[in-house]
């Protein structure tokens, strides 16, 4: 090809199994085949290469109040030490994003501070305002609490109902936290899996379906049993995160609050049986979740629920894909093309006019160690089993990320399709 491009990957095995050269350009992949010349140029023979993957579900904290547990660097350097270059925060931050003002200000700090790209999704609760959010530049309208979780009220069914209206009315993507929390003491994980359990979430999954208005684009977020995952259908989409499918109660202490999550990690049947459903998955997200080490050091009851997940979430499915339990495709089209797809956004890929962010990855898989992660959170659910890291991360072109460095590059907001300049 003829021109002058930033960088150029060489020798890029895609997954169809033929090997390009792939040519970036301020910032978009401009040629995939043979390469011409370029300000810099990286083999990757040998090497594994993955578009730079979405991960739709993160809680990246920050403000005043939250920024020992996560701050907006900390969170999308993990981000990109774990092949993720773009980010969706959900608004249950402190103080929430409820009206332009508050997207304002938490789209200033994220412009401040963000390594990676990101988008940020707006509240819906009583008095927030839906349409300023969407103007303003919302990825999506939640994750809307149809249930209470940590830092989030459960929304009343006639409050969900309109919002809903008021959504579909202006084109907006409602993404719903659905579990029905019935009351009992709430001090051990097989209590917290009783209390809300998979029976309790496919209900709400249901009564979400039967308010949702027809033309509503509705996603859910992180389903963790069959029962729920088998109601959603049609245009409707849906999310599993890593914890549901790697993770069940046996593998920890009953009182261990490290595994207390919301939806609950579950037994080992009902991971066994969540796998089954892989193909039909739309999204795997992280729900990056962080808590320190200290705040979920507390009794059970009052332990803040939620795993951070961020940087280790294709780190322990490319291991998977290298045991050959899942294919390459399979974790590119759900952590990179479907999320794209479900947020009207453009997203990194190995063709002409797609986002030139890639992470280029070791052949082998190393085992996870907290002590290696960037997360404030500290610790991880996944500690000891196997997660294949990224030796370099590219955003747009730029390297900014390479061997335990990281180099703040030319990180974007990506707003919503109802944004008005
Ligand atoms: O376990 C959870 N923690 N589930 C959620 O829905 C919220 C999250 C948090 O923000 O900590």
């Amino acid at each position: 090809m003829s021109g002058y491009c930033d960088l150029i990957l060489k020798n890029v095995s895609v997954p169809s199994g033929i090997v390009v050269d792939i040519s970036i350009k301020d910032g978009i992949v401009v040629h995939s085949g043979s390469s011409g010349r370029a300000g810099e140029i990286i083999d990757c023979k040998g090497l594994c290469v993955l578009p730079g993957a979405i991960d739709m579900h993160v809680h990246m904290r920050g403000g005043k109040e939250q920024s020992s547990k996560e701050t907006w660097e900390t969170g999308t350097k993990s981000a990109l030490a774990g092949g993720v270059t773009h980010v969706v925060d959900q608004p249950n931050c402190i103080p929430p994003v409820t009206d332009a003002f508050s997207f304002e200000s938490r789209l200033a700090e994220a412009k401040e501070q963000a390594f990676c790209n990101f988008s940020i999704n707006a509240s819906v609760m009583e008095g927030a305002d839906l349409p300023g959010m969407h103007r303003a530049g919302a990825a999506a309208f939640g994750e809307i609490f149809a249930a209470p979780s940590s830092y989030g009220e459960g929304v009343p069914e006639k409050f969900l109902r309109q919002a809903f209206r008021e959504i579909e009315k202006i084109g907006g993507l409602a993404t719903v936290h659905a579990e029905t929390v019935t009351e009992g003491i709430d001090d051990s994980l097989s209590a917290h899996n009783r209390l809300r359990s998979p029976e309790g979430e496919a209900l709400e999954v249901s009564k979400v379906i039967e308010i949702a208005p027809e033309n509503l684009r509705l996603h859910f977020c992180h389903l963790s049993c069959p029962e729920s995952v088998n109601l959603v259908s049609g245009k409707n989409t849906f999310e599993v995160m890593p914890h549901h499918l790697l993770l069940s109660t046996g593998m920890f202490d009953d009182l261990d609050t490290f595994a207390k999550v919301n939806p609950p990690v579950r037994d080992e049947e009902t991971r066994h049986e969540l796998w089954r459903y892989w193909d039909r998955i739309d999204v795997l997200a992280s729900d990056h979740a962080p808590h320190t080490i200290a705040d979920k050091s507390a009794e059970f009851s009052c332990a803040p629920s939620g795993i951070p997940g961020v940087g280790t979430m294709i780190p322990l499915f490319l291991a998977l894909v290298y045991r050959k339990k899942i294919s390459i495709q399979s974790l590119i089209d759900k952590t990179t093309v479907n999320p794209a797809r479900i947020l009207h956004m453009n997203c990194a890929g190995f063709e002409p006019g797609m986002r030139g962010d890639f992470t280029i990855y070791p052949k082998t898989a190393e085992i996870i160690d907290p002590e290696r992660l960037h997360s404030l959170a500290g610790w991880t659910p996944y500690e000891g089993m196997e997660g294949v890291f990224p030796e370099k991360t590219i955003l747009g072109g730029d390297v900014v990320y390479s061997d335990g460095e990281f180099f703040r590059g030319n990180p974007r907001w990506i707003p919503g399709d109802g944004y008005i300049e």
